[in-house]
């Protein structure tokens, strides 16, 4: 998540204790008992471990570097990464459908962070009325349904067609259209349709081709179009230009799922977006969370 403040990160820090990549299982498995206490303790147990890794020295935009992070993830993995299989979640359809992700933690804290996160894209959307919106992995749907509500004309595009069924459900009980595309972030190169902007959501650091990816959407948007960043880890100081998140958290969901959890370093971010043609701000909201806004 993009809410970290340079004080906020260096107490963070000093409370945390590092982790290699050979003690991540054991660190899951203490996390994993820890979760049946609850989800806050076992999230707060996690961020207080980060991994200790230094990436080559080479240029973060060559193929070395790149190569670097797939070897770090496969060692976390036990397994090379592949989109399709990896970030394919599976859960009981019939359950999420009556009970959606956060409403199924039943925690309060959880619940509140996530509306207040839809809250800011909703506010953080200076579009006209009916502006077209692709939300590339869309989830559960939650940011894309409450747009479509909202009045702006919403597709999703998410690699996991349980996804797709779930929004499609949701849509419907609600009477609400929303466009689902199945496909790899990268196939928004193929898409036909232009839109006045893309939204990232909590999924644009699951992407290890960001910079192709990048350049893929700007293809696929009108003149003037947007692209939105929410709650993505594009923090200040990150420990790199960008890689694999360290936090405790991230190391859980590459170990035990396998997705890609990546960290972005603000400044890289910038110069990245700066590179392809997109004017950058940023929307500051409550609590220190942001929204990154790319402008053509
Ligand atoms: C944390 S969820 C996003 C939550 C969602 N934006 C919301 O508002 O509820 C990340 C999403 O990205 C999707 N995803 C991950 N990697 C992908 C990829 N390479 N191509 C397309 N979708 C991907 C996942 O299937 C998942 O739906």
């Amino acid at each position: 998540m993009a809410r970290t403040g340079c004080a906020h990160a260096e107490r963070q820090h000093s409370m945390t204790q590092t982790v290699t990549v050979s003690g991540i299982a054991e660190l899951v498995e203490e996390a994993t008992r820890i979760r049946q206490t609850g989800e806050i303790p076992f999230v707060e147990f996690l961020n207080r471990h980060t991994l200790e890794v230094s990436p080559p020295s080479c240029a973060p935009n060559t193929p070395e570097y790149r190569s670097f992070w797939e070897d770090t993830h496969f060692s976390i993995l036990g397994e090379t990464y592949e989109a399709k299989r990896h970030e394919n979640f599976d859960f009981d359809l019939a359950q999420m459908i009556e009970c959606p992700y956060p409403y199924i933690t039943k925690e309060p804290a959880i619940i509140a962070q996530q509306v207040r996160d839809w809250a800011n894209v909703l506010e953080a959307i200076d579009l006209p009325r009916g502006s077209r919106i692709l939300e590339m992995g869309a989830g559960w749907g939650n940011t894309s349904l409450l747009l479509a509500q909202s009045g702006f004309d919403i597709s999703v595009l998410d690699i996991n067609p349980l996804y797709l069924d779930l929004i499609t459900e949701r849509c419907r009980r609600l009477g609400l259209k929303i466009d689902t595309i199945e496909g790899e972030f990268l196939d928004i190169a193929r898409l036909d349709q232009h839109y006045d902007a893309v939204l990232f959501y909590e999924s644009f650091h699951h992407s290890l081709e960001h910079g192709e990816l990048l350049h893929s959407v700007k293809t696929r948007l009108n003149e003037g179009g947007r692209v939105y960043f929410a709650g993505e880890p594009i923090i200040e100081n990150a420990p790199y230009a960008w890689g694999l998140n360290p936090s405790g958290e991230a190391l859980f969901q590459m170990h035990t799922h396998g997705w890609m959890e990546l960290i972005f370093d603000r400044r890289y971010f910038e110069a990245l977006l700066d590179s392809i043609g997109f004017a950058l701000h940023w929307k500051h909201f409550a609590q220190g969370t942001q929204v990154a806004v790319a402008s053509l």
